[in-house]
């Protein structure tokens, strides 16, 4: 009887492995059922450049002080002395309420495009060419951090 060569079995141990047959239940749902679901092995990560960069809250905060504080305040409050003179006037970055709908994409948009790539105020200055995508991902993440809870706000029942 011929003994079975290692290198067949290597070989079939792989395209089990690969074809997903070996370990493979045949019991969840979420796999099984193929139809409209794109293959697990098609899938592929977005091409979204900014998933690996890293938040860097201290260098947002400086830059926060020195780019946005002027007429968005300190604190958020949008008291920095070039608000009085703004209409509208800049919002309150640290309400909630105004704060919470916007995803980071939004916040990060205005501050590279500006007010006006929004249909907003362009008084609200685009940052591109000024500020790195990096620079306004650390922006994004320090505004955050403004958002005060404010104890007027009563919760609606749902
Ligand atoms: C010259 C004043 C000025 C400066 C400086 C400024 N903003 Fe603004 N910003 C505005 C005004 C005015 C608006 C309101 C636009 C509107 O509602 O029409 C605004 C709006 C915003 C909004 C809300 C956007 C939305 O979707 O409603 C965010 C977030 C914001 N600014 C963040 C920043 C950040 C971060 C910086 C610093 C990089 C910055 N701003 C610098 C004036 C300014």
């Amino acid at each position: 009887m011929p003994r079975s060569s290692p290198t067949l079995v290597i070989i079939i141990l792989v395209f089990l492995l690969e074809s997903g047959l070996m370990f493979s239940t045949g019991m969840d749902p979420a796999y099984s059922d193929t139809s409209g679901v794109v293959s697990r092995k098609k899938f592929v990560l977005p091409p979204n450049n900014e998933t690996g960069l890293a938040r860097n809250l201290k260098n947002g905060k400086a830059l926060y002080h020195y780019y946005c504080a002027t007429c968005h305040g300190e604190t958020g409050n949008s008291d920095g002395f070039n608000s009085y003179s703004l209409t509208p006037p800049p919002p309150k970055l640290s309400d909630g309420r105004f704060m919470i709908p916007l995803s980071d994409t939004t916040i990060k948009r205005v501050i590279k495009e500006g007010g006006a790539s929004l249909s907003l105020s362009p008084h609200m200055p685009s940052w591109d060419g000024v500020l790195t995508d990096q620079n306004i991902a650390d922006i994004t993440c320090f505004v955050r951090t403004l958002v005060v809870v404010n104890p007027t706000f009563v919760q609606p029942s749902l």
